[in-house]
């Protein structure tokens, strides 16, 4: 069953609506499906096969009513997150779920110690980039002619981020 999401409140409390879970294969063909629509580099499905297999941690979905909305992958590198992807159905874009999901990621790295997350996004990819700057990410270099696709250059962004506490 396909969930129709009408307008929505910005506010909106996702985290009662939204699951998150580790990738599957199962999830595989959903993933796909949302990747076709992305045009700054697409992953294949050896991609997210690998990332299953390793069982990274980092790659994690996002369901509503079983229905995969979107998708992130981090690798952790010693103590930093690096985002490879960050993506979302695009029925389920600009409702505040991309803030959802950075807060989950941020959440993540900081249960498990990293102090840093980092990532790169093309220069004329406006939504992302208003996503990340909201979420506190500065940027902090650039990459000429990184995207070989699209030849639009990156912006690296970085966001130190605190353990969270054990008390
Ligand atoms: C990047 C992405 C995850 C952002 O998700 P999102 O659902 O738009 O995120 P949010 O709804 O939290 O919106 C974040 C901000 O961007 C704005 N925005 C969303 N879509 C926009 C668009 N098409 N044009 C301009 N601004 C847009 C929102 O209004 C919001 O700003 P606000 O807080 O001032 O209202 C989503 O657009 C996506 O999946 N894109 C395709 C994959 C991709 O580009 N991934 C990033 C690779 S680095």
């Amino acid at each position: 069953m396909q969930v129709v999401l009408n307008k929505v409140s910005q506010t909106i409390d996702w985290s009662d609506i939204v699951i998150a879970s580790p990738m599957s294969e199962n999830d595989l063909s959903e993933a796909m499906e949302i990747e076709r629509t992305t045009i700054y580099s697409p992953w294949s499905g050896d991609m997210f096969l690998n990332e299953i297999e390793r069982e990274n941690p980092g790659m994690t979905v996002f369901k509503v009513q079983g229905q995969l909305i979107g998708y992130y992958c981090f690798w952790k590198v010693l103590d930093e997150a690096h985002l490879l992807s960050v993506c979302l159905h695009v029925d389920f874009r600009d409702k505040g779920l991309g803030k959802f999901l950075m807060d989950y990621l941020e959440n993540t790295c900081q249960t498990m110690g990293l102090s840093r997350i980092l990532l790169e996004v093309a220069k004329s990819n406006h939504p992302a980039i208003k996503l990340y700057r909201k979420c506190g990410f500065v940027k902090v270099g650039l990459r000429k002619k990184f995207y070989q696709e699209t030849g639009d250059d990156a912006i690296l962004m970085e966001k130190f981020i605190q353990a969270a506490s054990v008390l």
